[in-house]
């Protein structure tokens, strides 16, 4: 599952069941009573894998799961393929993290379930693109028509590819790409824009550009995913986002990280009302319940387990 799975009257109807779920979450209770989610994670997460679970049980359903490679059979060297095909035994539905990249597509096309991409390596974050589209959509009430600053490691940084990928469909989206050189968005995704005549721009200092965002996107620089320590070490604080920095945005301008942070937002800037991080987190819960519920929903439309 990508976000470019969906069109954008898909994408609508997903987001119109988010809003709905977040104001009447009772009516959802038992949605998916008797059904499972089996959540494999072969990489670290709070976040996604704790709100793929809370979304499961908020519908009345189960859930199941390992948090961490070393605790299932992939190290006895058990394949990504195998692996599925046992799930689709246990349970109706799967989320999937991992560090290959391409490895939940894999697992998609061998099995009987629904597999939704819960991150894998540096390539994708499709469920973290609903999440940051239905924060933009909710608190800005559109998504289109806005100038958005994606800050940090724009490189290895997977939510930040997706989101690209996704908004890139909205009309009037200009984009403004702060990074360092060396975490410079990748080449594939640029030419993509440039096929497009999208508008962005590439920039390295976050002062030059900060009065222009309607929504700045703050990124961690992906430790995991460099080859050496001193590279990351040299790169890490590259930006910093502060309170004295804020004073110098738009008084509407909203603040967006997929999280966790480590030093590129400073705490000062959690009480400012722009700082939507948190909400963030919130409405990963409603569109990870309207995603499961979409994909069990067309299951049953297919005949299939649902
Ligand atoms: N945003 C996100 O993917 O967080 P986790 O790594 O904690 O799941």
């Amino acid at each position: 599952m990508s976000p470019l799975d969906f069109t954008v009257e898909e994408l609508d109807e997903l987001f119109d069941l988010a809003e709905d779920i977040e104001r009447n979450m009772g009516k959802y209770a038992t949605s998916c009573l008797g059904k499972k989610l089996a959540t494999c994670f072969y990489e670290p997460s709070t976040r996604t894998r704790l709100s793929f679970e809370t979304a499961m049980l908020n519908l009345g359903g189960s859930v199941l799961g390992f948090s961490d490679a070393a605790a299932s059979s992939a190290v006895k060297g058990e394949s990504v393929s195998d692996t599925i095909r046992v799930i689709s035994c246990f349970a109706d539905i799967c989320a999937m993290r991992h560090p290959k990249e391409g490895a939940p597509m894999v697992a998609a096309d061998r099995s009987s379930i629904p597999v939704i991409n819960a991150g894998d390596g540096g390539h994708q974050h499709p469920t973290q693109t609903l999440t940051d589209l239905l924060t933009i959509r909710s608190l800005k009430g559109r998504l289109s028509n806005f100038t958005i600053g994606l800050c940090g490691d724009l490189k290895f940084g997977r939510t930040v590819h997706s989101l690209i990928h996704a908004l890139e469909r909205y009309e009037g989206i200009n984009f403004i790409f702060i990074s360092p050189e060396e975490l410079r968005v990748p080449d594939y995704i640029i030419d993509v824009l440039k096929e497009r005549s999208i508008p962005y721009e590439e920039v390295i200092r976050l002062d030059d550009v900060m009065p222009q965002l309607d929504c700045l996107y703050m990124t961690r620089v992906q430790k995991e995913r460099f080859f050496n320590e001193e590279d990351y070490v040299r790169l890490k604080d590259f930006y910093i986002l502060n309170k004295e920095k804020m004073e110098q945005a738009k008084p509407e301008m909203m603040v967006l990280h997929p999280l966790p942070r480590v030093n590129e937002i400073s705490v000062d800037v959690d009480d400012d009302p722009r700082a939507a991080y948190f909400k963030q987190v919130q409405y990963g819960v409603y569109v990870r319940m309207a995603l499961i519920l979409t994909l069990l929903d067309s299951v049953k439309e297919k005949g299939g387990k649902g």
